[in-house]
């Protein structure tokens, strides 16, 4: 396929740039290797009413003038950009306008008053909710439970939709290991099983089995790809990359949502080993288009098509879309190079007719599946404008779920429901839009509710209580004054909870820190607190691991609450006071230091794994070796044992084959609570060495004192294969081990042979 390809590039006389990784890979597509996915645009939903769809879009596409149709690849960001480019007729979409009556008048001219009343698509970034900001994707990878992110989908769809929001742009799925990228809050973390698990969730709360649906809006799978990879954690920097980590780590979400029928694709900002994604003919065109079968469209991110010139792939505007739209970028949202000069490209033959037809094709596939040519309009009475009474427990329940218990030495927690008092301390103790988090919709706009406060939520869990508030210091700053007072509240009250963290706009793009250690002065208030002698529990707010090395030495008890989003105050307290006994687990690994940055569970071993008695070992001479918390870590206010691990075969066939793997988990404390069970696979010879421990199943639980249950997960010859620097997937045969426990170092063991 890419042989092909390649040649009807040449034939246009373009620049045959999307083949270099291609090239590298050893021609991967064109030797059929990565072959297209089986699932891939064969859901149920995708396969009912195609041909109609199909032949309307064609008939459609028939009667387009080239403007008419160059026009469709055009998105814009605001109001008046819109309505200019209306004037001419040459528009697709419109993204970041809301309000049903604003969203109406731009659609009106859109059907009315020009040519082929073709409807305008309307976007937006509703990431974790719309009007209810639910808890950050990081956060929602924390609950272990993908129908968290598919409840955050489902309720933001409809708000969203009631308001004319067709399209948002998320999922984001990108796998990371750098903690210091900001927008580490908007994905699941380190690892690519988890992620996908909750990608796909998400894609089908948004879209249901029918996006044309009133209360369904379509989905974009985002960053195309390996953006998490931004090296130093910078947002927007080079990212070079293995084929082999490309397919294993980073791509695998987005296969899986496009197996699960996701709409749309949005192209990363970043380089992609040595050709920009925008660029990048070998992620877009071959792996996504080709060997996945995407018949959605791929949008540029924010004049990701204009960047291709500071990239360096381009020298001028019509380079840059000569390079964006073979390579697979189907619209190009705010610059306007397909806009300026498609036409121009064509007579110069470096694009082809097929090649704007088929953006064009997609493009109107799209609309066409979300009944915007029957319903171009919304209704404006029915437009949801706040939040409901039940999104609004759906976000209080969600948030709970998300939060992970550190530590709790003692216990300090759970807190008495009669407590006498409570000393509130820390600068995020009255926070409200903070805790919405990065990306927060509506959430934070002129007029909406404000998010609820630490402080609220522990006065309304604890009525009977006294509850006093004292910041002590701000979340930057360097004043250590309030100590004295924070001290004095302390001493004072029964228990103190200190609530530290980092701003909403810390995290989320463009915000990566160089130091992921409380910011400010916060770490010396909690030593400060500890200094008191009485007991107190840090609460974490925050959008991405921190280094809390010394909070941990410090505080009895530890909780991640993350920006738990607008009920957060009640769900911080729902945990603090035990009406949620804590179930969350870690999605990423917490490192002791920044220097040990990249640290991540799923890592290869060396030649020279880490051992203390060793200095020819791979560690650090000045730190301890592995994270402070290592991944899938999180405790409860109850104990579990897991044992009796069984597997129903020793042999998995490499083709065809299964094997169930059961064991049993009991609550072995007294009061009810939820464990999250992990199943890890480590294959330990393979032809490109594999990660020394790989997720491969999860299922939480929620179990009575006392009471056990049995949990089983199945594997198949997909669980155990990987993509080697081919891009070929593998399933080679030998020994496999089988780990089950609570957290990424799980001991429970068995093991299997492949073949
Ligand atoms: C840039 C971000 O990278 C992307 O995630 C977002 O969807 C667009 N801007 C639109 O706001």
């Amino acid at each position: 396929m890419s042989q092909q390809v390649n040649q009807e590039t040449s034939a246009a006389g373009g620049v045959n740039r999307r083949s270099v990784l291609a090239g590298l890979a050893g021609g991967v597509a064109s030797a059929g290797l990565l072959a297209p996915s089986a699932a891939a645009g064969t859901t149920g939903a995708e396969t009912a009413g195609r041909p109609e769809r199909d032949q309307r879009v064609e008939a459609l596409l028939g009667r387009m003038t080239l403007a008419e149709k160059i026009g469709q690849l055009q998105l814009v960001g605001d109001e008046t950009t819109a309505r200019a480019a209306l004037a001419g007729g040459r528009l697709g979409g419109v993204f970041s306008v809301v309000g049903a009556a604003k969203l109406n008048a731009l659609q009106r001219i859109a059907v009315e008053r020009t040519r082929l009343k073709i409807p305008l698509v309307f976007g937006l970034d509703v990431i974790h909710g719309y009007t209810t900001n639910f808890p950050i994707p990081l956060a929602q990878g924390a609950s272990f439970d993908p129908a968290v992110a598919g409840t955050d989908a489902a309720v933001s769809a409809k708000e969203a939709r009631s308001s004319g929001i067709h399209w948002t742009y998320a999922p984001m799925m990108d796998v990371t290991h750098e903690p210091r990228w900001g927008r580490i809050a908007e994905g699941y973390g380190e690892d690519p099983y988890l992620a996908t698990r909750f990608a796909v969730a998400k894609v089908r709360g948004y879209q249901g089995n029918d996006y044309s649906a009133p209360d369904r809006v379509a989905a974009c799978a985002k960053h195309f790809v390996a953006y998490g990879g931004a090296e130093g954690g910078r947002d927007y920097n080079t990212v070079d990359v293995s084929l082999h980590r490309l397919h294993n780590l980073y791509l695998p979400p987005f296969k899986a949502s496009v197996e699960a029928g996701v709409a749309t694709v949005m192209a990363s900002f970043t380089t992609i080993s040595g050709v920009p994604a925008h660029g990048n003919g070998y992620v877009l065109h071959d792996v996504l288009k080709g060997a996945y079968g995407f018949r959605g469209f791929v949008v540029s991110d924010y004049t990701g098509i204009e960047e291709l010139i500071l990239h360096g792939l381009a020298g001028d505007g019509a380079d840059a879309a000569a390079a964006a739209l073979p390579a697979g970028v189907d619209m190009e949202m705010v610059s306007t190079n397909y806009a300026r000069f498609a036409e121009r490209l064509l007579a110069e033959r470096r694009i082809t007719r097929d090649q704007l037809d088929d953006a064009v094709r997609r493009i109107l596939l799209v609309k066409v599946r979300l009944g915007l040519f029957e319903r171009p309009y919304v209704d404006e009475a029915t437009e949801v404008k706040a939040p409901s009474p039940a999104a609004l427990a759906a976000s209080r329940q969600a948030a709970a779920r998300c939060m992970v218990l550190l530590k709790n030495d003692g216990p300090v927690l759970p807190l008495a429901k009669g407590i006498g008092s409570v000393a509130v301390v820390g600068p995020l103790g009255i926070a409200t839009y903070d805790l919405n988090g990065t990306w927060a919709g509506l959430g934070t706009g002129a007029g909406t509710t404000p998010p609820v406060t630490v402080v609220d939520g522990i006065r309304a869990a604890a009525p009977g209580a006294a509850v006093t508030y004292t910041p002590g210091c701000t979340v930057e700053g360097t004043d250590t004054t309030g100590f004295a007072a924070a001290q004095q509240a302390a001493r004072a009250a029964d228990v103190t909870v200190v609530v530290v963290g980092e701003t909403a706009a810390m995290s989320g793009e463009a915000a990566a820190r160089s130091t992921i250690d409380l910011p400010g002065v916060q770490q010396q208030l909690v030593a400060a607190v500890a200094q008191t002698g009485k007991p107190f529990v840090v609460v974490l707010v925050n959008g991405r691991p921190l280094t809390i090395s010394s909070v941990h030495e410090h505080a009895p008890a530890i909780l991640e609450a993350w920006a738990p989003g607008v009920q957060g105050g009640h769900a911080i307290a729902d945990v603090l006071f035990g009406a949620v006994n804590p179930g969350g687990k870690l999605p990423v690994s917490f490192p002791r230091a920044v220097g040990q940055i990249p640290i991540y569970y799923n890592h290869e071993n060396t030649g020279r794994p880490a051992d203390p008695a060793n200095k020819y070992t791979s560690k650090y001479l000045d730190l301890a070796s592995g994270p402070l918390y290592e991944f899938g870590h999180g405790l409860s206010y109850t104990t579990f044992r897991v044992d009796g691990l069984r597997l129903s075969s020793t042999r998995l066939p490499a083709r065809g084959g299964r094997i169930d793997v059961t064991a049993t988990v009991t609550n072995t404390g007294a009061r009810a609570g939820d464990e999250v069970v992990q199943l890890y696979l480590r294959d330990p010879v393979a032809s490109i060495v594999q990660p020394v421990r790989r997720l491969r199943g999860f299922q939480r639980v929620t179990l009575a004192a006392g009471a056990s249950t049995t949990v089983s997960f199945t594997l198949t010859p997909d669980d155990v294969g990987f993509y080697d620097n081919a891009a070929r997937f593998r399933v080679e045969p030998g020994k496999i081990e089988v780990y089950v426990g609570t957290s990424s170092a799980a001991t429970l063991s068995a093991s299997f042979t492949v073949g």
